[in-house]
């Protein structure tokens, strides 16, 4: 699909399974930068039985632990770029109107908003350096793309049809990662690259519990299928793991 993907989070859930399946796939991508804040913790170790190449700490909060990232990425790939970048990590909350303090806010927005608009920010050079090295027109996640893990959560236009419970700092911050996911879109389409929400499903992690839907090897063989099939008509869409369109 790309020469080169990097994935946030990847210590355990949905983003240790999409590098656990791009390294399985029948044509693998040629680097794989998997990143975790912890990586010598024992959530970094399935990572390093998968992946025999260095992999980059990377805490999407911390400005100079991103860079690092970037550094240690440019590096790996020389001249080439980066082709795939998924701002997969995130926290949830489920605080309500009467739980919900102040602090939890921000540190949820910090996550979830702040973090990954920086985490495209400084990789946009590598990002850029993809798009035009690849020779190829149009918009896709072989050229050079930006996937933001969302939820239906987050969707404004589902929300009074959505029947859990209202969670402020987690919707609210999806709704504004969708924002931003829209904006990137808009701004970095003239640069060849091409950027989308996703909405995993219901998936049983850390995050979605035992009780989800959907196991984490479904929802993410569905989620690269349809980055796969991404084109100039899909960036700036919200979709979901089988392909469909969500409103905002
Ligand atoms: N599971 C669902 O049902 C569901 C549904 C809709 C959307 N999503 C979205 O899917 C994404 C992944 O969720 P998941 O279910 O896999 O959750 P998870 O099992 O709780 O895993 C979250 C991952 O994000 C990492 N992370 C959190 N904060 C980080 C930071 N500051 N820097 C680097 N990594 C950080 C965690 O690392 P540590 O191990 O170091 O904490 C962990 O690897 C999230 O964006 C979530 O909102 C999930």
């Amino acid at each position: 699909m790309a020469r080169s993907v990097l994935v946030t989070g990847c210590s355990r859930g949905i983003g240790l399974e999409l590098v656990r399946q791009l390294a399985a796939s029948p044509r693998p991508p040629l680097h794989i930068f998997a990143t975790c804040r912890h990586p010598q913790r024992p959530g970094g170790k399935p990572i390093r039985a998968i992946l025999h190449f260095a992999f980059s700490l990377a805490d999407t909060v911390n400005l100079p632990s991103i860079q690092g990232a970037v550094q240690a990425v440019g590096y790996h790939l020389k001249d080439q770029g980066l082709n795939l970048l998924i701002n997969n990590a995130g926290i949830s909350s489920h605080a309500t109107l009467h739980s919900l303090d102040s602090q939890e806010m921000l540190d949820v927005f910090a996550t979830n908003v702040v973090g990954p608009l920086q985490v495209v920010k400084e990789f946009l050079p590598l990002l850029e350096q993809a798009a035009k090295g690849t020779g190829k027109e149009g918009l896709s996640c072989s050229r050079a793309s930006v996937i933001n893990i969302s939820t239906k959560l987050g969707s404004i236009g589902l929300c009074p049809r959505v029947p859990e419970a209202p969670m402020y700092p987690y919707r609210a911050s999806k709704a504004a990662q969708n924002m931003v996911t829209r904006c990137l879109a808009a701004e970095l389409q003239d640069k060849g690259i091409l950027c989308c929400a996703i909405h995993p499903g219901w998936v049983k992690t850390d995050m979605g519990t035992e009780q989800a839907l959907l196991t984490v090897e479904h929802s993410v063989r569905g989620i690269l299928t349809v980055l796969a099939s991404l084109s100039q008509e899909s960036s700036g869409a919200f979709l979901d793991w089988e392909g469909n369109s969500l409103p905002w």
